[in-house]
């Protein structure tokens, strides 16, 4: 007889954006006429830039004859791409990363939930609330998390709630934990932190020999001068923090599949016998043994868009998003709606009216009004009583969905 892994038992039957998908799919079999506009789970909706499409073309025929074919490559990128992503992400800004501190991976989704590989079941986790729910999730099902409580918390857990009272900037936490997911800009709440905010929790890892998660999926989205676009800007992030980063909402590859995570080779972690080990080596060892590699013609096409022309088209591919983002909040405001976000990020936080709950709010939305949103609470407990919107549809789309709001 086999078994299975336990945990999986414990974690949600489905994942939070499987689930609104079964609701919005059962919505359009009852109502064949309805008219949807998605403005839930955040995927892009404009094509990828002409460079990268035109860079995967010219991949594509390099595989059709031997003299260029290429098979396996190295699991943690080619040198191309990883120069690329270490001139003009890190160098551009200052920041001294390494090309072997840089791996090339088919997402930050796939990189944030495997990185528990790599660490010890002992160590206290601590989580923004609410937070992305692969953090959670993979927790969980590794086995670190503990059990679910009735609270929707779960008991090895240490949230950190990011509220309207402390304008969503979490607190240090009150007990020691070792290791910290933070997202910013942040998903789900849009929200960020200034480079002295992101100092405090820098220092507080240095302190405490606690590693910082830290998801950088949305920096391109950043408009306000002060918020940092990396962990590294940050004194001493070096050697506590590890980023990851996604060419899925930059430039449209939330279909196509790359991103990177940066492991510089100073951070460290202890091993039981309290020798320090480093994190590099252990997810090269990692990568290297479960995952073969993004495949060539994708990692050309995220090449090009630092070309001069694929930085120009990734960046108007932002510029859209974010003017959905501005009409978005603007529109949600006027119908008396308390907002946040949708500045520096591709989300806008909506409290949502006299006090509905997050699903039931929901529930309304998609009934009433043909708008799919993503309930706060599926993002953790402190996300009830919220809503948030995605500003990655298409703008005819976004402005219908807001004059029905604000009807
Ligand atoms: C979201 O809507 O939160 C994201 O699209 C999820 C993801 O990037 O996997």
């Amino acid at each position: 007889m086999a078994y299975i892994n336990d945990n999986f038992i414990k974690i949600p039957a489905t994942y939070l954006f499987s689930e609104i998908a079964k609701r919005v799919a059962q919505h359009k079999t009852e109502n064949p006429e309805a008219d949807i506009i998605r403005m839930g789970i955040g995927d892009v909706t404009l094509p990828l830039p002409d460079a990268s499409v035109d860079a995967m073309i010219t991949a594509a025929n390099e595989q059709r004859k031997s003299e260029t074919f290429r098979g396996y490559g190295p699991e943690q990128g080619y040198d191309f791409l990883r120069n690329s992503i270490v001139e003009n992400d890190f160098k551009s800004r200052g920041i001294d990363i390494e090309a072997d501190e840089i791996f090339v991976s088919d997402g930050a989704k796939s990189d944030t939930g495997n990185i528990g590989d790599i660490f010890g079941l002992q160590n206290r986790v601590a989580i923004t609330d609410p937070s992305y729910p692969v953090y959670v999730d993979t927790n969980a099902m590794g086995g670190r998390a503990g059990e679910p409580s009735a609270s929707g918390q779960w008991t090895n857990l240490i949230y950190l709630p990011c509220n309207m009272a402390n304008n969503f900037v979490p607190e240090l936490p009150k007990e020691k934990v070792d290791i910290i997911y933070l997202c910013y800009p942040n998903n789900p709440t849009g929200t960020t932190l200034t480079k002295e905010q992101l100092t405090v929790w820098v220092n507080y890892a240095r302190e405490n020999n606690a590693i910082i998660l830290f998801d950088a999926a949305y920096e391109a989205y950043i408009t306000e001068e002060n918020v940092p676009h990396s962990i590294f800007e940050i004194e001493g992030a070096k050697d506590i923090a590890i980023e990851f980063r996604s060419f899925s909402k930059t430039a449209g590859f939330t279909g196509t599949r790359c991103g990177y995570t940066v492991v510089p080779k100073s951070v460290t972690a202890l091993s039981e016998n309290g020798e320090k080990v480093s994190l590099n080596k252990l997810w090269l060892r990692r990568q290297t043994t479960k995952f073969n590699g993004t495949s060539y013609v994708v990692q050309r096409a995220a090449e090009a868009t630092y070309s001069p022309e694929g930085k120009k088209q990734v960046r108007a591919l932002v510029d859209y998003y974010m003017e959905n983002a501005r009409i978005i909040r603007h529109s949600l405001e006027a119908a008396g709606l308390t907002v946040y976000g949708g500045v520096n990020a591709p989300y806008i936080w909506a409290k949502t009216p006299d006090g509905i709950g997050s699903w039931e709010y929901f529930d309304y939305l998609l009934k009433e009004k043909n708008i799919v949103c993503t309930p706060g609470a599926g993002f953790g407990p402190a996300g009830e009583g919220f809503v948030r919107f995605s500003a990655f549809g298409i703008r005819e789309n976004t402005i219908r969905a807001m004059k029905r709001l604000e009807k």
